[in-house]
């Protein structure tokens, strides 16, 4: 399966299968995320892999909506945020923000190459997690990565056409909805205007830019 492919299957998951995960692929999910790029090399990234049931129910008291309650696998996103500071100073959380978020992409990614479904889950108690899991002072949890296998992957909730969200060369530029032959996904032909469905504005925008071309 191409990058592309994965990318186009990867949702993140509702429900899922009580049936583990063997160690080699997490260990190889692991990896990828180890490979993430990272601002001045400073590796700010850790991880709490959490697999032990009590565990995982602890875990799963401190998300919000109490997702990681069946998953037979999370992985808790840990930055160094205070090592991110000597480098780079008060923009250390973005900074780390940012590294997590490449991370975390490279290990779904992989997971999802291998069959099994992941989401992102930021809205939890970060004392609570650090202190269940004994993080050190200076060490953040940024998030907790669920995985498990689904028999029923959910429909993703649709996306902004890239007719509208990309311009070319300045801001509001739109262009045509095929690139070279390629079809661009999530076309809306039509938009929403302040609660109207407003028709024809991108056949209008089309045939201006198309003047240019
Ligand atoms: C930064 C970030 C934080 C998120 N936090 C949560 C969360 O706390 N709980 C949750 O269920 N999903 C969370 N998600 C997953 C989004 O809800 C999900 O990506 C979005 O609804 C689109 O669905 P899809 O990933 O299936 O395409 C988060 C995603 C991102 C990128």
């Amino acid at each position: 399966m191409s990058v592309f492919e994965t990318v186009r299957e990867l949702k993140s998951f509702r429900e899922c299968r009580d049936e583990t995960i063997p160690r080699k692929i997490i260990g190889k999910v692991l990896e990828a995320g180890r490979q993430g790029p990272s601002p001045g090399n400073v590796q700010s990234i850790e991880f709490v892999v959490v697999e032990d049931e009590d565990k995982l129910d602890m875990l799963s008291d401190s998300v919000n909506d109490g997702r990681v309650e069946d998953v037979p696998t999370a992985v808790i996103v840990i930055a160094d945020v205070e090592r991110m500071r000597r480098r780079v100073g008060d923009q250390c959380y973005s900074f780390c923000n940012a590294e997590a978020a490449m991370t975390v992409q490279n290990m779904r990614l992989t997971a999802q190459e291998e069959g099994i479904s992941s989401c992102w889950i930021t809205g939890f108690d970060e004392d609570l997690v650090a202190d269940q899991f004994e993080i050190p002072g200076g060490k953040t949890p940024l998030g907790v990565l669920i995985f498990g296998y689904t028999d029923n992957p959910t429909e993703s909730p649709s996306r902004f056409g890239l007719n509208e969200i990309c311009f070319y060369d300045t801001y509001g530029n739109q262009v045509d909805s095929v690139f070279d032959g390629f079809e661009w996904g999530g076309l809306r032909e039509e938009r929403e205007v302040y609660g109207k469905k407003v028709q024809g504005l991108t056949d209008k925008v089309r045939r201006k830019v198309r003047k240019f071309l």
